[in-house]
Order: C-alpha cells, then sequence, then structure tokens
C-alpha cells in the first residue's frame, strides 16, 4: 500500500498546500472558501482523481500513450498534448517560488531574520524580488535539481523519505498553528478561517476553489494517469484517492492555521498575495521558542514538499518527448530543462518593478500561475472525466476502478451518475462562467 500513497503524496503535497491554499484562500474571503473548496475536493477533484487512476493503470502508458491505446484514431490524445504543455507552464512559476524557499532557507541559516520588524521583513521581500539576480540562480538551481533527480532516477529513493517527511511536516505545521493561535489577536485569524461569511461566496470564489482543488491534488494533466500506473493491481483504489486527499487537505489546513493568526497578529494583509507566507513566517518564528532551528527546518521541509511535486511534473514531460520523439530519457531532459529555464527566468524576472513582462498590467508570474491552475487543470479535468464516462469501455473502466467489483460495488452506480452527468454539467457551466468573464 505505501509505495503509491507515498509516491501520490509526494506529487500532491507541496507548494500547492503550503504557499498557494493560504494566499488564495487569504484572497477570496476566507472561510467562505474553504467550505467550497471542502466540497470541490470531495465531489469533483476526487472522482476525478479516481479517473486518472482508471486510465493509468488500466493503459500503464504515458498520458497521451494511454488515451490514444483506449482510444485510437480519436482526437482524445490532444488531452495529452494540453497536459504537456500545462506541465510547462507550472513548472515555470513553481521553480520561482521554490527559490523562494531556498533563498528562506539560506537566510534563516544565516540567522537574517533576527531583530526585523515586519515592516523590515517585507522591505527585505521586496528588495529581494526586485533585485533579479538572485531569484534567477535559486530558480535555475531548483530547476536544476529536479532535472538530475529525473534523470538519475532516484525519485523512488526520495519517495521512500517521504513517508517520514510529510508526517514531519504535518507535526512541525501544528507546533506552528498552535503557536500562532496564541499570538495576542490571533483568534481574529482563526475565525477567518473557520467562521464563513457566506455573502462572500461568488462565481469567481468557485473557480478558484476548484482550481486549487486541481492544483493542489496534481489533477488535470495527466500526473495521476502516470502515477496510476503505479498503483497495485490488487490496491484498492477508493483507499488511495481517500488517504492522499485528506492528507493534502489536512497539510493545507494546518498551513492556513499555522499562517493567519499571524497574519492577523503581525498586521499583514489576507490578500497580499503570493508572498503571504514568505511576509508572514519570519515574524512566526522570530518570537517561537527554537524559532532559529524550527525555521531551517521548516524550510528545508518545503523545498523537499516542492521537488518531490516538481519532479511529477518534469517525469511527465520528460516521458512525453522521450517516448514520442523516439529518444534517450538524457536526450529529452536535455531538451526539456533549458526550456523550463527560460520560461522560468521569464516568472522570476517578471516580477522585478517596471518588468517589461506585463500582459494587461499581471505579470508573466501571476498570469501563469492563474492560467494553469483555473483554466487549464479544470478543462484538461473535465476533458478526463469525460473520457473515462463516456468514452472508455464501461466494463473496463468498472473492473479497473473497483478491482472486478471488490471495492466500493455499493456506491458505483452513484459514483456513475456523479461523473458522468453531475461533475461534466457543474464544470461545463463554470467554465462558460469563465469564458464570460474574460470576453
Ligand atoms: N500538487 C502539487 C502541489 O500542491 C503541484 C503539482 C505537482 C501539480 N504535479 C502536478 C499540479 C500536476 C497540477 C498537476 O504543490
Amino acid at each position: 500500500m505505501f509505495g503509491a500513497v507515498a509516491a501520490v503524496g509526494g506529487s500532491v503535497v507541496g507548494l500547492g498546500n503550503i504557499w498557494r491554499f493560504p494566499y488564495v484562500a487569504g484572497e477570496n474571503g476566507g472561510a467562505a472558501f474553504i467550505l467550497v473548496y471542502l466540497c470541490v475536493s470531495f465531489l469533483i477533484a476526487v472522482p476525478i482523481m479516481l479517473s486518472e487512476f482508471s486510465i493509468g493503470r488500466s493503459t500503464r502508458r504515458n498520458p497521451y500513450r494511454a488515451f490514444k491505446k483506449l482510444a485510437p484514431g480519436t482526437a482524445w490524445p490532444a488531452i495529452g498534448y494540453m497536459g504537456v504543455f500545462t506541465a510547462f507552464v507550472i513548472l515555470s512559476f513553481y521553480s520561482v517560488v521554490a527559490g523562494w524557499a531556498l533563498e528562506f532557507l539560506r537566510s534563516s541559516v544565516m540567522g537574517e531574520f533576527a531583530g526585523m520588524g515586519a515592516a523590515d521583513i517585507r522591505a527585505n521581500f521586496d528588495s529581494f524580488v526586485a533585485g533579479g539576480t538572485m531569484p534567477v540562480i535559486w530558480t535555475l538551481i531548483f530547476v536544476f535539481m529536479t532535472a538530475f533527480i529525473v534523470l538519475s532516477g532516484v525519485e523512488k529513493g526520495i519517495e521512500r523519505y517521504t513517508k517520514i517527511l510529510m508526517p514531519a511536516m504535518a507535526v512541525l505545521l501544528l507546533g506552528m498553528a498552535i503557536n500562532s493561535s496564541m499570538l495576542p489577536g490571533g483568534m481574529e485569524g482563526i475565525s477567518f478561517l473557520f467562521r464563513p461569511d457566506f455573502s462572500k461566496i461568488s462565481p469567481s470564489v468557485v473557480l478558484q476553489a476548484m482550481g486549487q482543488a486541481f492544483f493542489s491534488l496534481s489533477l488535470g494533466m495527466g500526473a495521476m494517469i502516470t502515477y496510476g500506473s503505479y498503483i497495485k493491481k490488487e490496491q484498492n483504489m477508493f483507499k488511495v484517492a481517500g488517504t492522499v486527499a485528506l492528507s493534502d487537505l489536512s497539510i493545507a489546513i494546518l498551513s492556513g492555521l499555522a499562517i493567519f493568526p499571524a497574519v492577523f497578529a503581525f498586521g499583514v494583509s489576507p490578500t497580499s498575495g503570493p508572498e503571504l507566507i514568505f511576509i508572514t513566517l519570519p515574524m512566526v518564528f522570530q518570537q517561537m521558542v527554537g524559532g532559529y532551528f524550527i525555521s531551517i527546518i521548516f524550510f528545508f521541509l518545503v523545498f523537499v514538499a516542492a521537488i518531490t511535486s516538481s519532479i511529477s511534473l518534469f517525469e511527465v514531460i520528460t516521458a512525453y518527448v522521450s517516448e514520442e520523439m523516439r529518444i534517450p530519457r538524457i536526450k529529452a531532459v536535455a531538451i526539456n530543462t533549458p526550456l523550463v529555464m527560460i520560461t522560468s527566468v521569464f516568472c522570476a524576472l517578471s516580477q522585478m518593478p517596471d518588468s517589461p513582462l506585463l500582459i494587461g498590467g499581471r505579470n508573466l508570474f501571476d498570469i501563469f500561475d492563474n492560467l494553469s491552475s483555473v483554466y487549464l487543470l479544470p478543462i484538461g479535468g473535465l476533458f478526463i472525466v469525460l473520457f473515462a464516462g463516456w468514452v472508455m469501455k464501461p466494463s473496463a473502466f468498472h473492473d479497473e476502478l473497483t478491482n472486478r467489483g471488490l471495492y466500493g460495488e455499493r456506491m458505483y452506480p452513484a459514483f456513475r451518475v456523479l461523473m458522468r452527468y453531475a461533475i461534466p454539467v457543474v464544470m461545463t457551466t463554470l467554465i462558460l462562467f469563465l469564458t464570460g468573464m474574460v470576453l
């Protein structure tokens, strides 16, 4: 059981939980967002995860080939192309944020945050990003490490550690959450997270929640098709998906609990955006007993969580290029690494003030972040669930998902209705709304 759960867990738990969840929740009203997030996670995202697993385990192919095998001579394999494109887009900004974690790891080791006030920490972050050079260097280092791991094939070795490091992250976050909630004014952060203001629920909140669920659970681009092929034939996929989704949710909520009380206690704006955790946590560590060491461990674990996720993204593009261009993996990595380096450097540079990398007033980093989660992943997910529900042979899907009727047989009919009708209708409506907003 642990093999597949650890591998999938390594992919899903990442910056999406620790960095993206708090900042997106902060921008979208806190508790109201979390409530919607819970619903979309379990009613939309988990069924899509099960669909990806079933496609992956039944074909044991890269996403593009999987669709080709199940639906030869059709346009469905295009979902595979889209997934490859999405992986490039995500890797571009993901590497930048992972680079920030590396810079903060360095600063923690050097004890640079000691004595800084909230305003200094913010100024420090702004000047780091504005400087351009350091963010670019860290980004390149991170992309290089990701490529190296994928090439050397030590992913399996690293995944072995995720079963120790993920619980360690949970324990650390729990300690930080307890500490933060005891800060003067910290309770305000707790009610921000758990007292929903229903008037805040709007279509855009629902879209953001759905995008975040796809991003956090690594869905909508075929990564879970690849990982599904690691799940053993006799394993219960409902259990794998359930365990993974609950772990993912726990880490995200704990991260929110560690951050929001501090956000309110230190007068940081909950809508600060992508830098939210980076301008809040150094304050938390400063007033925590053992904060010096805890901050080092924390940023190290953030880096590990980030790299176990980025390797799953890099694996998708490597498998694709190598198998479809019929070239050795080393050549595929040699093609992909510079491409990812170029786009991620653009993302890093786009955050400098006066950067010309702006489209409609937004920088490339924000555009890639939003484009992938709110558009590409849900659209990819919609096609995947349509494929699993309407194109894949029903008996083949049933036998794969339930291990020939062994697991989940009683809820299967309801599950089918959910995946064939409810999810596509709800998602199409939401996505159409999205296009309406753009046009
Ligand atoms: N889920 C990861 C995180 O939370 C990011 C990630 C890895 C991802 N692989 C993915 C997101 C595939 C979407 C698709 O940090």
